[in-house]
């Protein structure tokens, strides 16, 4: 299948548009699938993608890596680079979103700076890489509505004996974006480093980390870019790179690493000093089919239909009787739709009975329609939801 490009064709899916996509994904034709936060679908591409690989491991063996494999880690770090608007030289491949918070953490020196200050809605793998360090000064700041943090409570925290401000684009536990240039800002003007957990942010809002000034973004294919789990991707700013050294590495943080020779080791002048090693080559294959889809579809038209498909399903619940725990401001609410629930996992499992999957989070059920969706599903999804008895 050829994908238009439609990054610039306005902010629309035709119905036929929308039909051939659901295609490409099985899933969409054997459940209702609405929990693309926690592990966006496979689609027939990224399964290609993934079978070339395979064939190729078949054919070749590790003569494959110099003639193919290696280049497809360049393609990846490419298109991520293009998709995120950074360069290519500002990219990473990381194996997991906290080995690549790690790798940022252990770049710092934390003499000079002991504080960090992050948020009680993270999601804990960005606390722990502080937690576990003797002498930082890990601030936690409340969420006053449960809901969101105030770039003016971070005004507040940071201060010169900041070394990182870390939080995320888009709270995991209530969908809450969060205003990233402010927050740069605010990290720039402490002298501070903003360090941002991206993974529920890219791929379902549109983004420009280096118009938003972030200094790192962490982010990766599992989730809204249907790219599978066993990868993670670091952007870090080009200004920032050369200061940061990071204690834990890797040969392919080198700049010869085929060289072999331990006494030589010096870092790479870009963002690949913060490889972690060998990244997981089908997760690369199926992370390329599912950023080639997005590409394809293009941020401004998968947002505005994550829009769409979120207004539908809050009105939806709001007729149905059902809270959503959301963001007050409509600019700063998105795919991630937590509804009130006395008895989350049992609606889960029951709902799971009728081939509709979502998820649960303490008093809440997890809904995540992405582009892909229908309104139909959705409507399926209230109406079973309000047929589960209320209590576990
Ligand atoms: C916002 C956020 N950050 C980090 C993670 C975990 O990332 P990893 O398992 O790659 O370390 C998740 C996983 O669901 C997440 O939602």
């Amino acid at each position: 299948m050829t994908e238009p490009q439609s990054r610039h064709s306005g902010a629309r899916l035709t119905p036929e548009r929308l039909s051939a996509l659901r295609d490409e994904f099985p899933i969409l034709g054997r459940k209702t699938y609405l929990n693309s936060c926690s592990l966006g679908p496979l689609s027939r591409r990224a399964e290609t993608r993934l079978g070339e690989f395979l064939e190729l491991w078949h054919e070749m063996g590790a003569s494959a890596w110099y003639e193919h494999w290696l280049q497809r880690l360049d393609d990846l770090r490419l298109k991520v680079s293009d998709f995120l608007g950074a360069d290519r030289e500002e990219i990473a491949l990381s194996p997991s979103t906290s080995v690549a918070l790690s790798s940022i953490a252990e770049s710092v020196d934390w003499k000079a700076r002991p504080r960090v200050v992050t948020t009680e809605l993270d999601f804990p793998t960005l606390g722990y890489q502080f937690a576990v360090k003797p002498g930082v000064e890990l601030v936690v700041l409340p969420s006053e509505d449960g809901v969101t943090v105030r770039p003016d409570q971070f005004r507040e925290a940071v201060d010169e004996r900041t070394a990182i401000l870390a939080t995320s684009h888009v709270f995991f536990t209530t969908g809450a974006r969060q205003d990233l240039a402010a927050l740069a800002g605010i990290a720039r003007d402490a002298g501070a480093l903003s360090l941002i957990d991206g993974y529920q942010g890219a791929g379902q809002v549109a983004l420009d980390v280096r118009a938003s000034g972030v200094d790192a973004y962490t982010t990766g294919p599992l989730k809204w870019l249907c790219g599978g789990p066993g990868l993670a991707y670091l952007y870090v700013r080009r200004e920032r790179i050369e200061e940061l050294e990071p204690r834990i590495t890797s040969w392919f943080a080198t700049r010869n690493p085929f060289e072999f020779d331990l006494a030589g080791f010096a870092f790479r002048d870009d963002a690949r000093r913060f490889e972690m090693g060998t990244p997981a080559l089908p997760t690369v294959h199926t992370a390329l089919g599912g950023q080639e889809i997005l590409d394809g579809v293009g941020m401004e038209v998968v947002e505005a239909r994550n829009r769409t498909l979120t207004q539908h399903l809050t009105d939806g619940l709001e007729q149905a009787g059902f809270g959503v725990r959301m963001a007050s401001e409509p600019e700063a609410r998105t795919a991630i739709v937590m509804v009130r629930h006395p008895g989350p996992a049992m609606a889960v499992a029951s709902l799971a009975q009728e081939g509709i999957i979502v998820d649960h989070r303490p008093g809440h059920v997890r809904v995540s329609p992405h582009f892909y969706n229908t309104e139909e599903e959705l409507d399926r999804f209230v109406d079973a939801l309000a047929r589960v008895p209320p209590s576990d």
